[in-house]
């Protein structure tokens, strides 16, 4: 008899803040203590990520906490994690057994199928910080994000990925890509190609 296996899946997240008392006011996340905060978000981790899933964590992973208290909660979330470096990551952070050595930038091809881009993958830049403009951004790359703790709109091309903007848990492109397609908002650079399009249509009307 043949084991059914999950095939493993990318996650993306941000901004789990652990152990920082402050984002609980700063980020309206309704909790008692700092300790309830950080046991529903490490819960709410290991009900959607599998043991052979992978999570790129982009940045601010905890603040205000211990080197032992970063250890035993890095040790308890499910996944291969890695790192984009954030803001608030100091070397308690920077020093977890992260599976990659953490980026400022990372470009990754994700295998999945009813992205943007065809050949059954998706093309992803992953950063702390927000972007207007990315590498291959007129070829359908996404941008994913965090740091804005959802307080910044994205586009139909880019995306808060932050605990704040997605009910406290990491989620997958299967869920970001639907979101993606429901914004009205085009990335300012798409504006050079659509001008260049109008510009050669009206040329061809004119040689008409
Ligand atoms: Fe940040």
């Amino acid at each position: 008899m043949t084991k059914s296996k999950t095939p493993a899946r990318v996650f993306f997240t941000a901004d789990t803040h652990f152990g920082h008392i402050g984002v609980m006011e700063m980020s309206k996340r309704d909790f008692a203590s700092i300790e309830e905060h950080d046991e529903v978000l490490i819960a709410n981790w290991n009900a959607v990520v599998g043991p052979n899933d992978t999570v790129w964590h982009l940045g601010d992973f905890a603040m205000k906490s211990s080197p032992e208290r970063c250890q035993a909660i890095f040790a308890r979330l499910r996944g291969r994690k890695c790192l984009v470096r954030g803001n608030h990551d100091r070397d308690r952070v920077l020093g977890l057994p992260w599976a990659e050595p953490p980026a400022d930038l990372k470009v990754l091809k994700i295998p999945f199928e009813g992205g943007f881009q065809p050949g059954g993958h998706q093309e992803v830049v992953l950063t702390h910080y927000a972007l207007r403009s990315w590498p291959a951004i007129h070829h359908n790359t996404l941008s994913l994000f965090g740091h804005t703790h959802a307080s910044m709109p994205g586009t139909c091309r880019s995306c808060d990925v932050g605990v704040d903007a997605w009910n406290l848990r990491p989620v997958t492109l299967a869920e970001i890509v639907p979101w993606l397609r429901a914004s009205p908002v085009e990335p300012e650079e798409w504006g050079i190609k659509r001008r260049q399009e109008a510009e050669r249509a009206r040329a061809a009307e004119q040689a008409a």
